[in-house]
């Protein structure tokens, strides 16, 4: 970002774009889409999330940055700018999911931040699944150790958002992001040509209609929004430092594409692998990470590979935790006056009190407290199937029928009057109407 006007403004267009979708493509595809996949039991799951990714992400990505682009505001101030009343509301709602997901965010990047120690140091390859099980559960069980992987990952996230964003991101994501990439690539090359993964893959892709439970719903509801960084605000921190020569809806395009891209390449690596070694997909968090270390055994410089998967995935993770981090900073920045460093520290201070029982709740804290929901899963699924959706409808209406007028104005350059209505119809209609119906399935 160049400080050259009085807000602060993305270096360049690939700059947002790359922002954007460093934000997006993180945990979220690569630890957090296998498992959930593994949990819903595949095809009939994912036609459901790819689903709402074109039906209601696109038009989301698109609403979150006109946000921010028109008001050059964050959240709440956004809402303020635009309209007032009780909408600034929803913005401190989405804040809210930011501090919880963060929270549990850096406990997960503590685990790759383990697994890149580990891999480094030559120790990461099991001799078996069940060793590779056994290890995992030995990381994130010890309490000082797995509070310390956090604290280590949130000093990284802290220290580029403290030092502004465009040294961490823009410069960085241009050549880190297309390297995970090819390594995804090379990876599901690998895993697809395993005896008995395509087989296990192909049973486990084709569709099974009658899979489709409320609770697959949900979960491929939340997915979107986590997915794609929406319905938290976040979108629109980031579009708040947009000018008007950016152009918004190839961006929205792009970052939707990339985003459900790379989980569904995650997906492709972990799951013919599970069948393959006769594994669990029902493992739940931890199939990434006990999964990609047996993968790694089957490959000539496993350790190598090994290396350069943790460090590109942290590096992936810590693009998404920084914006996270940044929502609620520019939060703070815009509505409390705070100075930048002042919002980092305190925020910090703030999200590690929450990262604690996050991370314990693998180790001493694991007995369920609701249901069968562990403090981690229950954060977990407040915020992503909650939080998030809420956002998104809120987010939705707001554009689509109280400021939709000036929003018109706002794409008459980008877009021609078919698309227009288009976009106002997924907002207005269609994009709560989806997200209404699937709560209520769930309720
Ligand atoms: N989309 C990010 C990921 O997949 C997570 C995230 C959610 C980031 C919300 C910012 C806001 O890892």
């Amino acid at each position: 970002m160049s400080i050259s006007t009085e807000r602060a403004a993305w270096g360049s267009r690939l700059g947002f774009i790359f922002a954007a979708v460093g934000s997006a493509v993180g945990l979220g595809a690569i630890w957090k889409f296998p498992y959930v996949m593994g949990q819903n039991g595949g095809g009939a799951f994912l036609l459901v999330y790819f689903g709402c990714v074109m039906l209601i992400g696109i038009a989301l990505l698109l609403a979150e940055m006109l946000l921010g682009r028109m008001s050059q505001r964050t959240a709440t101030s956004a809402f303020r700018v635009l309209k007032g009343g009780a909408w600034p509301i929803v913005g401190m709602f989405q804040v809210l999911a930011l501090y919880i997901i963060v929270s549990f965010y850096v406990v997960v990047g503590g685990w790759t931040l383990a697994y890149l120690v580990s891999a480094l140091g030559g120790s990461v390859i099991p001799d078996s699944s069940d060793q590779a099980a056994g290890r995992f559960t030995a990381v994130i069980s010890n309490p000082t150790q797995a509070i310390a992987y956090t604290l280590g990952f949130l000093a990284l996230t802290a220290a580029v958002v403290i030092g502004g964003v465009e040294k961490g991101i823009e410069r960085f994501s241009k050549f880190l992001m297309p390297a995970l990439f090819i390594l995804m690539l090379i990876l599901m090359a690998r895993v697809l040509t395993l005896p008995n993964a395509i087989e296990g893959l192909l049973y486990y892709i084709t569709p099974d209609f009658s899979k489709i439970t409320g609770q697959v719903l949900i979960d491929a509801l939340g997915l979107t929004f986590f997915s794609l960084s929406l319905g938290c605000g976040m979108i629109v921190a980031y579009g708040s430092y947009l000018t008007q020569s950016h152009r918004l809806v190839s961006t929205s395009l792009w970052v939707a594409l990339l985003a459900s891209l790379s989980g569904l390449m995650a997906a492709l690596i972990i799951l013919p692998a599970v069948f393959a070694f006769g594994m669990n997909p029902n493992e739940g968090p931890g199939l990434t990470f006990i999964t990609m270390p047996v993968i790694f055994g089957q490959m000539p410089f496993g350790d190598v590979f090994a290396v350069a998967f943790f460090a590109l995935l942290l590096f992936a993770a810590l693009t998404s935790a920084v914006s996270l981090l940044e929502g609620i900073v520019g939060y703070c920045m815009d509505d409390w006056r705070w100075s930048r460093a002042k919002a980092s520290w305190l925020i910090c201070a703030a999200v590690f009190a929450l990262s604690i029982p996050n991370a314990l709740s693998f180790g001493v804290w694991s007995a369920p407290l609701l249901g069968d929901k562990t403090f981690f899963d229950i954060m977990d699924y407040v915020a992503v199937n909650i939080l998030m959706p809420a956002g998104g409808f809120a987010v939705a209406v707001f554009i689509g029928w109280v400021i939709w007028p000036k929003v018109r104005i706002e794409l008459a350059e980008e877009c021609n009057p078919l698309w227009q209505q288009v976009f106002r119809w997924i907002c207005a209609v269609l994009a709560p109407v989806v997200i209404a119906v699937i709560w209520y399935t769930n309720l």
